[in-house]
């Protein structure tokens, strides 16, 4: 892998031993990929965030990068945190574990990585152009960018980000590659598809058959952007999908000699019932991905005007809350008995642990990630049926 003569620099420590390890990290996943050398990114999402998902390593790990003088060098962005930063006493946190978050959220702050704690930056204005190479390691974001606006990144993890944000640069494989942008399924939907949980349950299903393929879909109407970054979200859940097309929809559309698979109605009808394993819930959660303002609009008249027998938990950025908070929409979900939630997930904060055992959701995502990871059982369904 050729390294530039700075590049070669940083990696024999000259710029100190912090720099030299993110270096490190970059050259060894380069040369496991078969990269050529390393190319500059616009910017960086950094997953592993959570207490709940690193632990004390975790926070060793990054600490020894803070401890060491490393700042980043590109706009970098955090995924969520394990509670909203704010009102975690509210939501149950218990005080050791926000004691811990609080010290990630420092450690990160220290590196200059803006504290956006959102898997949706994309819909707060943080939305790298057609072509631009980035270092993103949010699964769903990474499927959102790379397919809706046609940026570049593979699907890094926690530390792979964290070291391209260090450099600015990432090893130059896979989906930074033309010949990588290439779909081989074409995916031709026979089912006309209403909801959220439609594109979650159609995501599932692909994401099972294609893996870590790249599909190319064929849809019977034009989706919105909510309905991809759903479809987007299961498919890199339940496979590990990380572009897929959509013809007529996103920017790019190549395919080569691909598998034909055809979805039809009683499939997603099939997969949704087998998602659910049980009706009567003891809370509902939406917003996975995070929600944009139009979802939480659409939440706000349904219950507009009623009172919850339930929990309802509303995941959002901290931005986009505020927003639905001037147009007066938390205010008509709080009179309802719901809480919107920003800055965390309900993946990766502690749920389990507040003493929910099932949970009502319209994400194809967080059913699959709440019942492997949360001790959740599942009742999927879409805003309407799940707030009814
Ligand atoms: Fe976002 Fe958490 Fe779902 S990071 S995509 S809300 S699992």
């Amino acid at each position: 892998m050729y390294l530039t003569k700075e590049e070669e620099r940083i990696y024999d420590g000259e710029e100190g031993v912090a720099k030299q390890k993110a270096m490190e990290l970059l050259v060894a996943l380069g040369k496991i990929y078969g990269a050529d050398k390393l190319i500059p990114v616009g910017s960086a999402q950094i997953a592993g965030v959570s207490y709940k998902t690193i632990g004390d390593a975790g926070i060793d790990f990054i600490r020894f990068f803070s401890d060491n003088g490393a700042k980043v060098s590109v706009n970098s962005y955090l995924n969520p945190a394990g509670m909203d930063l704010s009102n975690w006493a509210d939501a149950g946190v218990k005080n050791s574990f926000a004691k811990k978050q609080n010290e990630i959220i420092e450690i990160f702050r220290k590196m200059g990585i803006n504290i956006t704690c959102t898997c949706t930056p994309y819909l707060i204005g943080i939305r790298p152009k057609l072509g631009e190479h980035i270092a993103w390691s949010e699964s769903s974001a990474v499927s959102f960018v790379n397919s809706i606006l046609g940026a570049r990144t593979n699907r890094e993890g926690g530390p792979s980000s964290l070291a391209a944000a260090i450099i600015g640069k990432t090893a130059n494989y896979g989906y930074h590659l033309d010949e990588n942008r290439v779909a081989n399924f074409l995916v031709r939907v026979r089912a006309k598809l209403k909801t959220i949980s439609d594109y979650g349950a159609l995501g599932v299903y692909v994401g099972r058959l294609v893996q870590n393929s790249v599909p190319a879909f064929e849809l019977v109407q034009q989706a919105t952007e909510d309905q991809l970054k759903a479809l987007g979200a299961a498919m890199a859940a339940s496979g590990a999908v990380a572009l897929f097309f959509v013809k007529g929809q996103t920017p790019e559309w190549f395919l080569d000699s691909p598998e034909i698979i055809e979805v039809k109605e009683e499939d997603i009808e099939k997969l949704k019932k087998e998602l659910t394993d049980e009706k009567d819930v003891d809370h509902v959660v939406i917003g996975c991905p995070h929600c944009s303002l139009d979802e939480i609009k659409n939440i706000a008249e349904k219950v507009h005007g009623k009172k919850l027998k339930k929990e309802l938990w509303i995941y959002t950025s901290r931005q986009v809350k505020e927003e639905a908070d001037k147009q007066g929409y938390i205010e008509i979900i709080k009179d309802a008995g719901g809480k919107v939630i920003s800055d965390t997930c309900p993946v990766v904060s502690p749920i389990e642990d507040m003493g929910f055992k099932s949970t009502a959701t319209n994400s194809g995502k967080a059913a699959l990630y709440l019942k492997k990871l949360c001790k959740q059982k599942i009742h999927f369904g879409d805003v309407e049926e799940i707030t009814e």
